[in-house]
């Protein structure tokens, strides 16, 4: 089995290669198939200080509630938090996002978030996201590339919104 994987992942990557030699590409944009939306409130910012990369700021996650079709509802455990960085070359006053979030889903399973990004010129960010679970349900957000955009919430203070997708592959 295993080796029938390699030689199939060989086989596209000889394919990928041919491809981009031949000239005439025509690639299909994935598509995104939504998993979720997350609210979370964070609490109060311990500033570790300027470093060589940046201000880091560590913000605290004390509760959060998510809901989807791909994950249920469940609530995110007061557990995690942005270990965000105010970068050193800073236009815009952008923030580099490294957050960890920790999902309880009504259904009993614990899924491990991880999410890095940055901050964009329209007042959102964009993140990168990854997960990890030993749910046998949820075992299939180990291998998914995910997406996902954060807006401010106006309240309560401090609370943000994550809405996420996964990629599909474009038929
Ligand atoms: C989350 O915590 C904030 C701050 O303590 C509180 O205002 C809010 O009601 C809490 N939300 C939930 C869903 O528990
Ligand atoms: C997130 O907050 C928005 C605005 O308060 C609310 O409409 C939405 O139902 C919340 N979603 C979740 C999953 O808590
Ligand atoms: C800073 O913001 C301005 C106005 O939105 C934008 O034109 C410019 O490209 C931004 N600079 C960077 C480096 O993002």
């Amino acid at each position: 089995m295993k080796l029938t994987i390699v030689s199939a992942v060989t086989t596209l990557l000889t394919l990928a290669g041919l491809a981009a030699t031949s000239g005439t590409p025509d690639p299909k944009a994935p598509g995104l198939t939504y998993l979720y939306t997350v609210n979370i409130t964070g609490g109060d910012a311990a500033t570790v200080g300027p470093g060589p990369r940046g201000t880091r700021i560590v913000v605290p996650i004390l509760n959060g509630t998510f809901s989807g079709p791909k994950f249920g509802k469940g609530k995110v455990l007061p557990l995690g938090g942005d270990w965000e960085l105010i970068d050193a070359n800073n236009p815009n006053g952008s923030l580099t996002i490294d957050v960890r979030q920790t999902f309880q889903t009504n259904d009993g399973a614990v899924i491990q978030v991880f999410e890095t990004g940055a901050t964009q010129t329209d007042g959102t960010a964009h993140v990168r996201l990854t997960y990890e679970t030993g749910s046998q349900k949820y075992y299939w957000v180990n291998s998914i590339v995910a997406i996902g955009i954060i807006r401010p919430l106006p309240s309560p203070p401090g609370s943000l919104t994550i809405d996420a997708w996964q990629m599909k592959t474009p038929s």
